[in-house]
């Protein structure tokens, strides 16, 4: 009896074998027709597939493709191009068995992040005049820009807002009010000097020109005694 069992338990384990394959090839295994080939490892691609007397045949992803997991794949899938134009530097080069990892650019920040790299960038937002940068972008947040209050202006690039210059403080004369985008405007302090030096001149002048009409008024009437002053010596 156990001669009569042996006999039948082969064929019926390859007929189930032969079933089973038809649903499923193994883990390390993809099907092609009716065979179960072995995968092909990351970095390399199908050249041959197996058949039932040679197993898979594979060559190495080359210009600028690669595969990441193993495959049965005959094409390697093309690298992932980091575009500048849209804000993406290469953070790590594409490798046989890796794709590109794209980073952001500076004055960008990712809004669709994956495990090491970044899938879509967008440019920091600017601030307005009249706004200061209170948090500089990084390359996950945007800026954020916070108003300026009281005796203070920023063009918009500032990280603080900065007071207003006083032109009094520096002797000078205000030209224009700061408003919260731009400083005040001094220039020079015209006026009160130019009034003080023609002032001083007119005075000047004034006693001079007294002075000489003072001296000739004396000097006519008088000279005759002088000159007599002088014979009588
Ligand atoms: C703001 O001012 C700084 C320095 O004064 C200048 O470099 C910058 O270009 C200005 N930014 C804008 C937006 O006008």
């Amino acid at each position: 009896m156990a001669q009569f069992e042996s006999l039948w338990t082969i064929p019926i384990i390859l007929v189930l074998e032969s079933i089973g394959s038809c649903i499923a090839c193994g883990r390390a295994e993809y099907r092609i027709g009716d065979e179960c080939c072995p995968m092909c490892s990351p970095g390399n691609r199908v050249y041959k597939h197996c058949t039932e007397f040679t197993s898979t045949s594979c060559v190495p992803c080359v210009d600028a493709t690669f595969l990441d997991e193993p495959n049965g794949l005959i094409k390697c899938k093309v690298c992932t191009n980091c575009d500048p134009g849209l804000g993406f530097k290469v953070k790590q080069p594409c490798r046989p068995s890796s794709d590109t990892v794209c980073g952001t650019l500076e004055g960008f920040y990712c809004l669709d992040p994956t495990k090491d790299g970044c899938r879509a960038a967008q440019r920091h937002s600017s601030c307005l005049p009249g706004q200061y940068i209170s948090h500089a972008g990084t390359t996950s947040t945007d800026t954020v820009c916070s108003d300026c209050t009281g005796d203070t202006y920023s063009n918009g690039s500032f990280t603080s807002c900065q007071p207003h210059t006083q032109c009094d403080t520096l002797k000078l004369q205000q030209i224009k009010p700061g408003t919260h985008w731009s400083d005040s405007e001094c220039g020079p302090q015209t006026s009160p000097p130019i009034a003080i030096i023609s002032a001083v001149v007119v005075v000047v002048v004034v006693a001079v020109m007294a002075a000489v009409a003072i001296r000739r008024k004396i000097k006519y009437p008088v000279s005759g005694e002088i000159i007599l002053g002088n014979c009588t010596v």
